[in-house]
Formats: structure tokens, C-alpha cells, sequence
């Protein structure tokens, strides 16, 4: 099975990233051939400065082969380093209905933030398309946000291949439901643009910050309470072994759960899940060069495959004479 899934540079990655795109690539690593890439052109539809995009790619791949990507048991690369999917992205653009990325509402959600109306930002499907098609994805790992634009990526590649004859593997969606039950700390779901994240590696007190943040209700100690809907526990879920996590458990629902000791205790579990991981990033960004240098060495692998499907689409749509 051939797994592809993009992540972008433009913040800091949250436990939600991780509990949903990030740790179901790693633990397929062994199993499936994976396609991981870090999607610069596409932050460029919506971050304009120059350092924060460049360290902000950098950071993401160290963060990523820092929870267990292993570059070597994949292809592992930043988007921008394999420019042929420019060249596709073109392609797929004229034969793209317009009504059909109109439809797309990520693009409106986005302007509703205030980020800027561009051509780039409107046309950030077909670019994600092309990222999929050009690699021959059968599956897409996303959260469900994304779900709209794995559609154009399946209705473009449908529509090549009917009008120019079998091109593209057709993708499917493996959208993580897991990604949604991610909660933020204020219940929410977890997300960079609700400001509500608790950041992989953030440690110290800034972690403590976030974690003794998160919002609960007043119930008192001794009462019962509901834990499926407590955002707490929610997040508690993701970090304690099933044994804690029962008598947790049987705390809210005969009551004797109290919050802020749960909460420290939280904060132990997230310090000490991401221990090794926060040396390991640590030892990745005091080596930029040798991050570059693992980066360069995957674009060209995904380069390789990439040029073979491009010849083919060019042939296909008589762009060689
Ligand atoms: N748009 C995706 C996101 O914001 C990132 C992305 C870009 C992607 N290209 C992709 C994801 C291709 C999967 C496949 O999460």
C-alpha cells in the first residue's frame, strides 16, 4: 500500500497533529511505502516571511524523524525540493472547473481569518492534488478538515484519465476520525488556528502553563461526573496506560476525581512521553546540515518517482512533440 500525507511548517506541531496525521504515518513505517513531505508551498499561501517559513520547515522535519519517522524507512522530503508538482499543479489547473474549487470551503474559512485572497490560497487544492497524484497515493491519511480536498484530488484525477486515458492511481481517504477527538484545552477541537494547542515540545513551565489551563467544569471533587465529556480525561486518554486510565475512570463515575491533581499528573505523562523525542530534536537542530542533508536525500527519491509520472502526464496531454 502506498501512504502519502503532507504536514505543514507554519507553527508549532500540537499533540493533535501527533494523536492524528503523524503517529499513524510512523507506525505504518514498517508495514507500508510511505510518502511524508513537508508542504512549504502551501504555507507560502498564508506565511510571508522569510525566516519563520525556512525554520519553520526545518523545525518540522526534525520534529517529525524526532518522534520516529525514520527517513531511511521512507521517503521523507520538503515539498518545494520536488518541483515537478508546480508543473502538474499547472496541468491539473486546466482541466479544473472552476465551480468545483469554488466549492471548496477551506478557501473561504481562510479569508474569514483574515488571511489574504490570493490566487495561490484559492487554487491550494489543486496544489494538494498534485502533491498526491503525482506520487500515485492509494491512501491519504487527513483529518477531517481535509476531507473536501481529497475529493478534488479524486475528481481530477477521474477526469484525467477519462479524458487522456489511465494515468493516475485514484486515492483514497483514510480520514482519521482520531484527529477529531483530539480535544484543545478549551474543548474545542484542538487546532493552531483556535490558539487553544498544547505544543510537542513545549516542556517546563510553559507546558505547565497549558496543561493547569485546561478548562473543566465545577463539579466538586466528591460528585460524580461524566469523563467521556470532560476535555480532561479526553486528553488524559491519549498519554495513561489502560490500567490509570481505569481507575481515572472509576474516580469521575463514583466520584473523587479532582481536577487539578489530575492535571499534574498529566503534565508528568506529556513530559515524559515526548522525553526521548525532545532530545532527539534538540540533536537534529543543532545539525542543520545534516537535516538538509537527509532532506536533499529524499527529495531525490521522491524526484525519481515523481519525473515518471510527469513524463507520462506530459505524454498523455502532448506536451512532447
Ligand atoms: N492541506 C493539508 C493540511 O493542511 C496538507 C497537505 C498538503 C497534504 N498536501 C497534502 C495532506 C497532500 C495530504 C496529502 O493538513
Amino acid at each position: 500500500m502506498r501512504i502519502l500525507s503532507g504536514i505543514q511548517p507554519s507553527g508549532q506541531l500540537h499533540i493533535g497533529n501527533y494523536f492524528g496525521m503523524m503517529q499513524t504515518m510512523i507506525s505504518q513505517l514498517e508495514s507500508s511505502e510511505l510518502y511524508v513531505f513537508i508542504v512549504d508551498l502551501h504555507a507560502l499561501t498564508s506565511v510571508h516571511d522569510r525566516d519563520r517559513l525556512a525554520l519553520g520547515t526545518l523545525e518540522a522535519a526534525a520534529d517529525f524523524m524526532a518522534l520516529g519517522l525514520d527517513p531511511d524507512k521512507c521517503v521523507f522530503w520538503v515539498q518545494s525540493d520536488v518541483p515537478e508538482v508546480c508543473e502538474l499543479t499547472w496541468i491539473l489547473s486546466t482541466i479544473a472547473p472552476m465551480g468545483l474549487i469554488e466549492r471548496c470551503h477551506s478557501y473561504k474559512d481562510k479569508i474569514a481569518k483574515g488571511i489574504a485572497p490570493t490566487h495561490g490560497l484559492f487554487s491550494y487544492p489543486i496544489l494538494m492534488a498534485a502533491d498526491i497524484l503525482l506520487f500515485q497515493a492509494e491512501r491519504v491519511p487527513v483529518g477531517k478538515d481535509q476531507k473536501q480536498h481529497l475529493e478534488v484530488a479524486r475528481d481530477l484525477a477521474q477526469k484525467f484519465n477519462n479524458q487522456f486515458g489511465e494515468t493516475f492511481v485514484v486515492p483514497e481517504p483514510a480520514i482519521n476520525e482520531a484527529t477529531q477527538l483530539v480535544p484543545g484545552i478549551d474543548g474545542q477541537k484542538m487546532s493552531k488556528s483556535y490558539g487553544n494547542t498544547i505544543p510537542i515540545f513545549l516542556e517546563g513551565k510553559q507546558l505547565k502553563k497549558r496543561v493547569m489551563a485546561i478548562e473543566t467544569d465545577s463539579t466538586p471533587v466528591e460528585e460524580p461526573k461524566n469523563p467521556d465529556i470532560c476535555n480532561l480525561y479526553n486528553i488524559f486518554k491519549l498519554f495513561a496506560t489502560p490500567e490509570r486510565l481505569a481507575e481515572v475512570r472509576n474516580l469521575y463515575v463514583n466520584g473523587g476525581a479532582a481536577y487539578g491533581y489530575i492535571k499534574l499528573e498529566l503534565l508528568d505523562l506529556i513530559s515524559d512521553f515526548y522525553l526521548d523525542a525532545r532530545t532527539r530534536k534538540a540533536e537534529f537542530m543543532a545539525d542543520p546540515e545534516m537535516l538538509r542533508a537527509i532532506l536533499r536525500k529524499g527529495a531525490d527519491k521522491a524526484r525519481e518517482k515523481a519525473g515518471t509520472t510527469l513524463d507520462l502526464v506530459r505524454d498523455r496531454v502532448g506536451l512532447r512533440y
